[in-house]
């Protein structure tokens, strides 16, 4: 592992920045399309965006599995000493809890719609119906993903604020560890 506690710029490897990028960008659709669709339920049209929102919340659900494999297999270096013990655990709990939403999400998603007349499709290839259709276990599953999607809101606002604390605020280096962009000369490899 590569790391300079002098510069704090040791960063994810690109996979894992990759893969945090896709899914944040991927997730903040969802969370538009979700709430968008729910105001146009009967309109004509609006199966078509509860379809696409399945589809992309399936392909959530596989980049966060290969997501979660990749960090528990590649532990990140540790925080810079100059982060406050305060603010490591209050990182520590925001990501943890992201990470939970990140499975919740979909898992709650696909139950309900599981448990609907037709079953969840991916993009337009039919998954097995495994569940027999049940009106309130599915509205049951759907009352759970609602919450969950405020929760995860709220989280993505708090783990932003502090992303952007460390970029314009604390200059260390911190944000730069998930960047995509390049790195600065003389700054040491991946971790
Ligand atoms: C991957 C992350 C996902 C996010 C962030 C997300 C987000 C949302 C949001 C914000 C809503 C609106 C909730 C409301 O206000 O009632 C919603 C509804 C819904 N979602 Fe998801 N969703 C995800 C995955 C999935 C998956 C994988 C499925 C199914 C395969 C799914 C199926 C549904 C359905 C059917 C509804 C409408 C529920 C109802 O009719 O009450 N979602 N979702």
């Amino acid at each position: 592992m590569h790391t300079d506690p002098a510069r704090n710029t040791w960063r994810f490897a690109l996979t894992a920045r990759l893969l945090h990028w896709i899914v944040a960008v991927l997730i903040v659709c969802q969370l538009g399309l979700g709430w968008t669709m729910m105001t146009m339920e009967d309109d004509p049209g609006a199966g078509a965006l509860f379809d696409l929102h399945k589809s992309v919340g399936l392909m959530v659900f596989v980049l966060v599995a290969v997501r979660l494999g990749w960090r528990l297999a590649h532990p990140p270096a540790p925080l810079p000493a100059s982060v406050a013990p305060w603010e490591r655990t209050l990182a520590n709990l925001v990501e943890w809890t992201l990470y939970a939403c990140l499975v919740a999400m979909p898992l709650t998603g696909y139950l309900g719609a599981s448990h609907q007349k037709h079953p969840p499709a991916f993009f337009g290839l039919p998954l097995p119906a495994w569940a027999a259709p049940d009106h309130d276990l599915a509205e049951r599953f759907f009352g759970i993903h609602a919450v969950i999607a405020w929760l995860f809101a709220a989280l993505i606002v708090a783990h932003v604020a502090g992303a952007l604390k460390h970029a314009l605020i604390d200059r260390d280096g911190v944000f730069r560890r998930m960047s995509l962009g390049r790195k600065a000369r003389g700054e040491p490899g991946r971790q």
